[in-house]
């Protein structure tokens, strides 16, 4: 068996593969991050829920029950998994399903797991199917069965666990087996944030980092930070960049139009990409049905960049719908982008019933 037993409690080490987590989360020291559920703005109802269910846990002495996270990237899953362990006390591991290779990978980060301790995987979609058959006897009795070597050699080991809670996070909870998806106790689901809540969360980053924004700066970066605060913080950063150099310093309302204008980020958040795929679906399928694998490779994107990354926002604002012939552009895309809707298309026909 080739478990990996000598982890050290270092947080860049608590991490197997760094290459499949975002950048930001392997920064434990990332000062932006918020620590408590308090600190933490948005998704109220996904707040609210956890609030309660951590206090229960905490009253009655127990493990928090499996939680799931999932949403569209940058909406703070990582931020959440750090807060739960926080609340509760305990101390969080860090991983992802492509992380943890072999069934021993996994049962080496279980088995040095403290009680109550938080595992977190990231794209918990992604584990193989060996790996995940020994993840559901983990969850469920915390315990493990593991079989080494083959005929005579063959030796079965029964490892006792800790009562830990797996914070699994997704964005796409509909890859889930059915199995692995029942035996979270507690279902979340993260939302687009709003401009507002985003304004909130860009003034307490500029705050922390020092930064000078005025409210409607604030406001206009948000409103173009597609409902992400990942991409706010991003932003703040860059346009705090231009407010140095070419003006005083302070990001106002001016300042981040200018920035965000030669960032190529325009008034809605989309950036060159969205835009490069909204044409390319208006210049070669009519604005569409055109089927997602289609419009990779026209695009030279892959199919789940465009489903995780682009689409998500792009439906949001209306700007694209899923049918089962395929995407398609909607009318208030082609205006956006200053083209005429064309008659007897998709987007002409949808246009009918906005
Ligand atoms: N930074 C990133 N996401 C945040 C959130 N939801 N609340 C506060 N600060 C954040």
């Amino acid at each position: 068996m080739d478990y990996n037993t000598d982890f050290e409690m270092d947080f860049e080490d608590r991490i197997m593969d760094t290459s499949e987590i975002p950048s930001d989360a392997l920064d434990s020291d990332n000062p932006l991050r918020p620590k408590t559920l308090d600190e933490y703005i948005g998704q109220d109802k996904a707040k609210e829920n956890l609030k309660i269910f951590i206090e229960a846990a905490k009253k009655r002495g127990e493990s928090l029950d499996h939680v799931l996270l999932y949403g569209p990237p940058g909406l703070g899953k990582t931020t959440l998994s750090g807060i739960i362990a926080n609340e509760m006390g305990v101390n969080i591991r860090i991983t992802s399903g492509p992380a943890i290779e072999k069934p021993g990978d996994l049962a080496a980060l279980l088995t040095n797991l403290n009680p109550g301790d938080v595992l977190f995987i990231d794209e918990i979609h992604r584990l193989s199917r060996s790996v995940e058959e020994i993840l559901y006897p983990s969850m469920e009795d915390f315990a493990i069965d593991i079989i080494t070597g083959k005929g005579q050699m063959a030796a079965s080991y029964h490892l006792p666990l800790p009562r830990f809670t797996l914070v699994g996070a997704t964005t796409r909870a509909g890859q889930l087996t059915a199995p692995l998806r029942d035996r979270f106790g507690v279902v979340l689901r993260l939302e687009m944030y709003t401009p507002e809540e985003l304004a909130q969360i860009i003034t307490r980053s500029a705050n922390i980092l020092g930064i000078k924004i005025d409210e409607d700066g604030a406001l206009e970066l948000a409103s173009r930070s597609r409902g992400t605060p990942r991409i706010a913080n991003r932003l703040l950063k860059r346009v705090r960049d231009f407010s140095e150099v070419i003006s005083d310093g302070v990001i106002t309302v001016e300042v981040a139009q200018t920035a965000l204008d030669r960032l190529e980020i325009d008034e809605l958040g989309l950036d060159q990409n969205d835009r490069r795929m909204l044409e390319a679906m208006i210049k070669y399928y009519r604005g569409g049905p055109v089927g997602l694998e289609t419009l990779a490779a026209a695009i030279g994107e892959e199919a789940v960049t465009i489903e995780d990354v682009y689409e998500p926002y792009l439906m949001q604002i209306g700007f694209l719908s899923r049918t089962p012939r395929g995407r398609c552009v909607t009318a208030a895309a082609y205006e956006h982008l200053g083209y005429k809707v064309p008659a007897n298309t998709a987007a002409a026909q949808g246009s009918l019933f906005d």
